[in-house]
């Protein structure tokens, strides 16, 4: 190597090295260039050894013009990496960082459905009374759902339009789901002797075209009551309770001669309508009173198929509809509603 072309080389790597360490972005980036320049066998180090082919006159110039490019290309390397390093931690401060002035996430709070809220409330009412809670399958059998409920063979109830039987092909097998909670009264009658005070709540089925009113799947929740001495007296005492317990005391109670075949003589009850207070409206189609709820005494024939002495035990029993209550309670127009996901109503009622 001559001086002339070791000078130029010279140079050359000092504006290369000032354009690519300006244009480096990583660190990464940086340590290549710091080991093309400044390495073992980088650039710098390569004029060092071709140094010693110089003339001696020139070599104390050259060397020195060389050391400058070093520390130059070293000042250079380390500034830049001071401004890579520092701009990465002003990143990760800025994604670490936390407003502690930001107000707090609240989290939504779930609530009981309004199905379980009503349900809770008549059982609380009848608990208060001195009953007990005792539940029963959904899926019965002809024999608890009719038979033994004194609903005959031709009743209409029994029918594939009515009842959703358990096998497939629609042969009435025995199994179905039950169209109301009454079985339970067998149920518990069969197993327990009297005194007997008993609110059972659950799901019943049955094939309606759901509208406004009726849902395939609802809730009702059965009472009885079996002892020596029951007397229609104490159905209506104990129905006029917790119809205004409901209601409010305010409201008027009913009692109209109606036809089950588990209940002999049978009532439907009704309460005064809430909105027009009796005058009539659309509500309660306006004859001023609202259907409520189904009861009679216990027909001598259910006590024939529970082993139980007409002669000896009298009782009651009454079944309420639970999205029948909420409607009327809360102006529901259309019970489909309480089936639905919808966020807004749910948290409105
Ligand atoms: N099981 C009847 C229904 O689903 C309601 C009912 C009426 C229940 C009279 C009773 C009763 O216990 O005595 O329509």
């Amino acid at each position: 190597m001559d001086a002339e072309s070791g000078y130029r080389e010279l140079e050359n790597i000092a504006r290369r090295a000032v354009e690519t360490l300006q244009a480096v972005e990583t660190l990464e980036d940086l340590e290549h260039l710091r080991i093309e320049f400044l390495g073992r066998s980088g650039s710098i180090a390569r004029l060092f050894q071709e140094l010693r082919e110089l003339d001696s006159s020139e070599r104390p110039a050259f060397g020195k013009r060389l050391n400058e490019v070093k520390k130059e290309i070293e000042s250079r390397l380390e500034a830049r990496e001071q401004e890579l390093q520092s701009r990465l931690e002003g990143l990760r401060m800025s994604r670490e960082s936390i407003d502690i002035t930001l107000p707090g996430r609240s989290e939504k709070l779930g609530r009981k459905h309004l199905i379980t809220r009503i349900i809770e409330e008549i059982e609380d009412i009848f608990i208060g009374m001195g009953y007990q809670l005792q539940e029963g399958p959904e899926v019965e059998t002809d024999y608890y759902n009719f038979e033994a409920l004194n609903t005959p063979e031709w009743h209409p109830a029994k029918s594939l339009a009515d009842t959703f039987y358990v096998e497939a092909d629609g042969a009435k097998s025995t199994a179905l789901l039950r169209t109301h909670t009454s079985p339970v009264q067998i149920r518990v009658m069969e197993s327990r002797k009297p005194p007997l005070f008993i609110v059972s709540p659950g799901k019943a089925y049955r094939r309606d075209v759901p509208d406004a009113s009726h849902t395939p799947m609802f809730h009702q929740v059965e009472g009885f009551a079996v002892d020596r001495h029951i007397t229609l007296g104490d159905l209506k005492g104990t129905l006029e309770l917790f119809c205004h317990e409901i209601f409010g005391a305010e409201r008027e109670v009913r009692f109209r001669p109606h036809f089950f075949p588990f209940t002999e003589p049978s009532a439907e009850v009704d309460v005064s309508c809430g909105i027009c207070e009796g005058s009539g409206c659309r509500l309660c189609k306006q004859t001023g009173w609202l259907e409520i709820l189904g009861a009679g005494m216990i027909d001598p024939n259910v006590f024939g198929y529970v082993g139980y002495d007409p002669d000896e035990y009298s009782g009651f029993a009454f079944g309420v509809g639970v999205e029948r209550i909420a409607a009327l309670k809360y102006r529901i127009p259309d019970i489909r509603i309480l089936l639905e996901q919808d966020f807004r109503f749910l948290q409105s009622i």
